[in-house]
């Protein structure tokens, strides 16, 4: 993850350093009194603009409301920049404006969502004239036409703007100074572009063979260079061949993150690699979550096994993935340090992670996690007294506590974890975490077929009461 942040930071970097070559765009920019770029996403309950369950051209992907998606504050969020308001969308208005007009986005998965997007507002402004669809499912053009209006919106995917041609000797070749489909892209009125995850992509879904840069083919290459070269090549197409004064065209920009989750190219990065959470409740659901994805995305018909073991104090669920020995831990220990059973009875002990620190160094990654028991006062409040050093007391101001707590922790990463070697992250506090009501939440609940999740079985089962537990 972090990874992909860097990657992101040093694209966007890139793309600065072109910023001479777009010089175009800046001015245009300027030419407007407001920058509608530099903003934020605020809330606005008038939100969501349309029904995306009613939307009758939305990829089964993105229908989360017709699957059951039950968060719905995601679409109340509307973009607000600085220093001007953008009219509110009238989706009429804009049909009138762009009668008999040519939309087309180009790219990757980024600019599909985006048609999507548009495509299902437009619908939702005309909901009586049916959108006429024409490309097949595999094919790199869709085309949507409003009927009515004239107004085509088209995706073309083409996740690297320049050209893949499949050359008789050697295969598929990326051509990193070609663009073919410029002709296309000219009958448009208005053209929405897009590239940049698929440059860095080098799995089985790599859709190239080799890369060629005028004569020279090459088997790869840096490929921060490529994308370089790549978005040169679309540059001066775009200032050869595009009449601002005619067209519109956009570039839009890198998104932080988008990903389809790849349980098979995971579980081979964590091959042999032991993985253990540490915490309370939270750390729980976190563990189960990923459990389960391993279950349901690895070899659902290699069974995971578990295996419980009583640590002392400390109760630890193991889970193994036969065939790749990766193991995937949970570790109850709310406070992260110790508590151990004294004669005056359970002592929380601030300056202590002995129980267990042996078990953590033997792991390759390591996700921690401790805050909720901190606070808790009431019967189930697992412990007597607390001690700091040689100090014992009855209670302490709790947040005091949970700093020496955390202290100890720290110290202890610092000065046992090699960062090279081990992997460990801290989650941070959860804004809420309450307890629910079983029957009537779908995903805990039969409504819903979880019996694909070995997790889930698990539970039902009522092999541990722990599961019980929704505030932990
Ligand atoms: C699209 O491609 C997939 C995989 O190659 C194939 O199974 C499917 O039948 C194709 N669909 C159409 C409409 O051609
Ligand atoms: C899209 O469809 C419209 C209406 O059928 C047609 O006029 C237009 O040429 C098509 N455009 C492309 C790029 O296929
Ligand atoms: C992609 O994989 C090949 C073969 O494993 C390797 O030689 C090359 O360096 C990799 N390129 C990048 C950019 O990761
Ligand atoms: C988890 O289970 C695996 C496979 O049985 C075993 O190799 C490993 O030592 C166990 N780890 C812990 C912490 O119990
Ligand atoms: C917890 O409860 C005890 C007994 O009622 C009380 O003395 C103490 O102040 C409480 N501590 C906190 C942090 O609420």
């Amino acid at each position: 993850m972090v990874y992909a942040w860097i990657i992101v930071v040093v694209a966007i970097f890139v793309a600065y350093s072109h910023y001479d070559e777009v010089n175009a765009f800046q001015q245009r920019e300027e030419e407007e009194s407001c920058n509608f770029y530099e903003g934020s996403w605020v809330r606005d309950e008038s939100y969501p603009l349309y029904d995306s369950s009613a939307c009758p051209n939305i990829d089964y992907q993105f229908d989360c409301l017709k699957y059951g998606r039950q968060d719905l504050n995601y679409l109340k969020y509307r973009w607000q920049p600085n220093n001007c308001d953008l009219p509110r969308w009238d989706g009429k208005d804009f049909l009138e404006k762009l009668r008999g007009k040519k939309i087309m986005f180009v790219g990757d998965s980024i600019g599909h969502d985006q048609w999507q997007s548009l495509v299902c507002l437009l619908h939702a402004s005309a909901p009586q004239t049916p959108i006429i669809h024409t490309g097949s499912e595999n094919s790199s053009i869709h085309n949507f036409t409003i009927p009515g209006y004239g107004t085509s919106v088209i995706f073309m995917r083409q996740q690297y703007l320049v050209d893949i041609d499949y050359e008789d000797k050697i295969g598929r070749v990326l051509k990193l100074d070609s663009i073919k489909n410029g002709e296309l892209w000219k009958q448009m009125d208005i053209l929405i572009f897009n590239t940049w995850f698929w440059w860095n992509r080098n799995d089985s879904g790599k859709p190239w063979d080799y890369i060629q840069i005028g004569d020279k083919i090459v088997k790869d290459m840096d490929r921060i260079e490529a994308f370089k070269l790549g978005l040169k090549t679309w540059v001066n197409w775009v200032n050869a061949e595009i009449d601002l004064n005619k067209n519109k065209l956009f570039y839009q920009g890198i998104t932080p993150t988008h990903w389809k989750w790849d349980g098979k190219a995971f579980l081979e990065k964590l091959r042999g690699k032991k993985i253990m959470f540490v915490g309370d409740s939270i750390g729980l659901d976190q563990w189960q979550s990923f459990v389960c994805l391993l279950h349901a995305s690895s070899s659902p018909q290699t069974p995971i096994i578990h295996i419980d073991d009583d640590f002392g104090i400390s109760s630890v669920h193991n889970f193994t993935i036969p065939g790749y020995g990766t193991s995937v831990i949970y570790m109850k220990q709310q406070y992260l340090v110790d508590i151990d059973n004294e004669k005056l009875g359970r002592v929380l002990k601030l300056d202590s992670v002995k129980n267990n620190a042996v078990l953590w160094k033997q792991m390759d990654i390591l996700v921690f996690n401790t805050w909720f028991w901190w606070n808790r006062n009431d019967s189930g409040k697992p412990w007597d007294y607390i001690q700091i050093g040689d100090k014992i007391v009855k209670d302490l101001d709790r947040i005091e506590a949970f700093k020496l707590g955390l202290t100890t922790w720290v110290n202890w990463v610092n000065s046992e974890i090699d960062p090279n070697k081990n992997k460990v992250f801290y989650q941070g506090i959860t804004p809420t975490h309450f307890r629910v009501d079983d029957t009537n939440n779908p995903i805990c609940s039969d409504k819903v077929d979880n019996s694909n999740c070995y997790e889930q079985k698990w539970r039902r089962s009522g092999l541990s009461a722990s599961w019980e537990l929704g505030v932990d």
